[in-house]
C-alpha cells in the first residue's frame, strides 16, 4: 500500500515542478502552441518520400494556375492541409477517379495505389515531418501532367442491353454528360459465357471530363451482349474502327 502511494506521488510531483507545465498555465496560448506542434513518430519525410507522390499525383490540378483551388508542390503549401490530404486520399476523393478499384483495368488510372496511401497517411499520422532538403526533387510544372493522349476511336451510346451483331474491339468508356445523379455499371457478356466487367462509376464527377481508356482493348465478338445498368444509365463506349484482329 504505502509503496503504491509513493509510486503514484513521485510522478505528480515531477510534473508539478516541471517548468514547462508552469509556463503553460500561466499562457493559455502556449499551452495551445505546445498541443499543436505534434511529436514526429515517422521516418516518412516530405523531401524524400511524400514529394514525389505529390509531383505526379496532385500536382496536374494543385500547382499554381491549377484547376484546383491551392497548389500542393511546396512543404509550406502542403503542411496546413496535412488533415484534410489524409482524409482525402483514405477515402479516395483525391485524387478524383471515380471508377471502383477492381472492376476494369485503365491506363490512364490516376487513383493512387494502397502503398501510396500508406505513405501519405503515416506521414500525416507520425507528424508530417519536413525532412532534409538534400533529398528534394525540385517540382517542374510540365503543365497538364495527366494523360490525355487519347487513341483514335469510336464512340456508341450504350443504355440498357445492347446485343452486337458484329465483333468490336473496345478502347474505353467516355461517361455521357450530364451523367444523372448516381452509379453506372458496364459489363459485357459474351457469347462463350465470360463477362468481362467494364467499369463501375460509384457516382459521376461534375469536376472531370474524363474519358476512362482500357489497359488492353476488349475483343468482344458478335453475340456479345453489353449491360449498362442502372436502366436509366447510358455511357458511351469507345471502340477502334471496323473489325480489327485481336491481340
Ligand atoms: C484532377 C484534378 C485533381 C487532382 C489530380 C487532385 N485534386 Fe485535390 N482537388 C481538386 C479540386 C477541383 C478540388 C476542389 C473541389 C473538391 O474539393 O472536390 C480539390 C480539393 C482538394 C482538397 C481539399 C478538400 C477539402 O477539405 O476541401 C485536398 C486536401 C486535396 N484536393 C488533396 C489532393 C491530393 C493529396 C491529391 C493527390 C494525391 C489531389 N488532391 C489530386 C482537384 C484535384
Amino acid at each position: 500500500m504505502g509503496v503504491g502511494q509513493r509510486a503514484r506521488f513521485r510522478p505528480r510531483a515531477a510534473v508539478l515542478l516541471s517548468p514547462a507545465l508552469w509556463a503553460a498555465a500561466a499562457a493559455p496560448w502556449l499551452a495551445w502552441s505546445l498541443s499543436a506542434h505534434e511529436a514526429i513518430t515517422t521516418e516518412l519525410t516530405w523531401t524524400r518520400n511524400v514529394s514525389r507522390i505529390f509531383y505526379s499525383r496532385c500536382a496536374a490540378c494543385h500547382r499554381d494556375g491549377g484547376s484546383a483551388p491551392m497548389p500542393l508542390t511546396t512543404y509550406a503549401q502542403v503542411r496546413p492541409w496535412a488533415k484534410a490530404i489524409k482524409h482525402e486520399v483514405l477515402t479516395r476523393r483525391m485524387p478524383p477517379w471515380g471508377a471502383v478499384k477492381g472492376f476494369g483495368a485503365f491506363r490512364n488510372d490516376a487513383s493512387l495505389s494502397l502503398p501510396e496511401i500508406a505513405v501519405i497517411s503515416s506521414w500525416v499520422e507520425g507528424g508530417a515531418p519536413e525532412g532534409d532538403a538534400l533529398f528534394l526533387e525540385p517540382f517542374h510544372d510540365h503543365g497538364h501532367g495527366r494523360d490525355s493522349q487519347a487513341p483514335e476511336a469510336g464512340r456508341r451510346t450504350v443504355r440498357g442491353s445492347v446485343l452486337l451483331d458484329r465483333e468490336v474491339v473496345a478502347t474505353g468508356v467516355s461517361p455521357e454528360r450530364p451523367q444523372g445523379g448516381g452509379w453506372l455499371q458496364l459489363t459485357a457478356h459474351l457469347p462463350d459465357g465470360r463477362v468481362e466487367h467494364m467499369i463501375w462509376l460509384r457516382e459521376p464527377n461534375p469536376v472531370l471530363e474524363l474519358d476512362y481508356w482500357f489497359l488492353r482493348p476488349i475483343r468482344l465478338p458478335p453475340g456479345t451482349r453489353l449491360l449498362c445498368r442502372p436502366d436509366s444509365a447510358s455511357v458511351e463506349l469507345r471502340f477502334l474502327g471496323g473489325s480489327v484482329a485481336g491481340p
